[in-house]
């Protein structure tokens, strides 16, 4: 492990004047899409959070709104549900009503190695309520990826570098199409982020693990949406069109609506993750209570 979380203590609690340390529960989500991936959400996510006592949970919510980008009222309903970090892919700027957000908010990121004058930011630190602070990046691969973005390893490289000592628990999502770049990411991480994943390909890996210096590490969380579906969008559309080269709306679909991701448990005083489990929840949920109907 760097230097940085080396010595501090910061993750260590006092109570009665005995030092203990203080294990996270992170539950990273994949890409959200449409309206079945926010209806599974909004039910399963605070039963999650209550079952697993889950203390950060970090999303991406790149498909949210319509299959593609955030709105600025959607922004605001996830913060409710209770994701604590928000994260964006290649579909960032779809919707021109977030940018003010992604000025103002600092739980909402998006990939850090796109040009300098881009709205908003590419890392934050969330505090949580037992006390340790978490870190988060994202960053677009290069690989077969729109749009033309920096080194994703020398940005995080870049910020590793200038976070300060007491922050101890890092984790970094690598939004990328090609398994080797996410996989190489992973590697590069192993003994100085918590825990690496993989978004944008909406397929869940079976790949998670705990790389030897403490990483915990995934290759692609799988998408939070229509698994009946191509990448959640309506077969029939999608096959039609790569079987005759005709154009047509690839509308969200509806039907197999699981949320997916990972839980992580975190030694908070070291950083290290100490374990990774794979996350499906099947959307078997009523409809009713706040439900998503714009
Ligand atoms: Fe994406
Ligand atoms: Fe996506």
């Amino acid at each position: 492990m760097p230097d940085r979380r080396d010595g501090g203590g910061a993750a260590r609690r006092a109570v009665s004047g005995v030092l203990f340390v203080v294990d996270l529960n992170i539950l990273c989500i994949g890409d959200v899409v449409g309206r079945p991936g926010r209806h599974v959400l909004s039910h399963a996510l605070p039963r999650l959070v209550r079952e697993r006592d889950v203390d950060c949970v970090i999303a991406n919510v790149e498909n949210a709104a319509g299959g593609s980008g955030l709105t600025a009222s959607l922004y605001e309903k996830f913060a409710r549900y209770g994701i604590d970090v928000q994260t964006l892919g290649d579909h960032a700027f779809k919707r021109g009503d977030i940018f003010p957000v992604l000025q103002k908010s600092e739980r909402l990121i998006r990939p850090a190695n796109m040009p300098s004058h881009a709205p908003g930011r590419g890392a934050t630190v969330f505090v949580t309520e037992k006390g340790p602070s978490i870190a988060v990046m994202t960053v677009l691969g290069r690989l077969y990826m729109k749009p033309p973005t920096d080194c994703p390893y020398a940005a995080v490289d870049r910020w590793l570098s200038a976070l300060p000592p007491n922050v101890r628990i890092v984790v970094v999502e690598i939004h990328g199409e090609v398994t080797a770049e996410k996989v190489a990411m992973g590697w590069h991480l192993d003994g100085r982020a918590s825990i690496v994943f993989g978004t944008h390909t909406h397929i869940p890996t079976a790949d998670e693990r705990v790389l030897p210096n403490g990483t915990a590490y995934i290759t692609d969380l799988g998408m939070t949406g229509p698994y009946d579906s191509v990448l959640g969008r309506r077969k029939d559309r999608v096959v039609s069109t790569l079987l005759t080269g005709i154009p047509s709306a690839f509308e969200v679909a509806t039907g197999d609506v699981r949320l997916c991701g990972i839980l992580v448990r975190i030694d908070a005083e070291s950083g290290r993750a100490q374990s990774i489990e794979r996350i499906c929840v099947p959307d078997t949920f009523p409809d009713g209570g706040e439900n998503e109907t714009d």
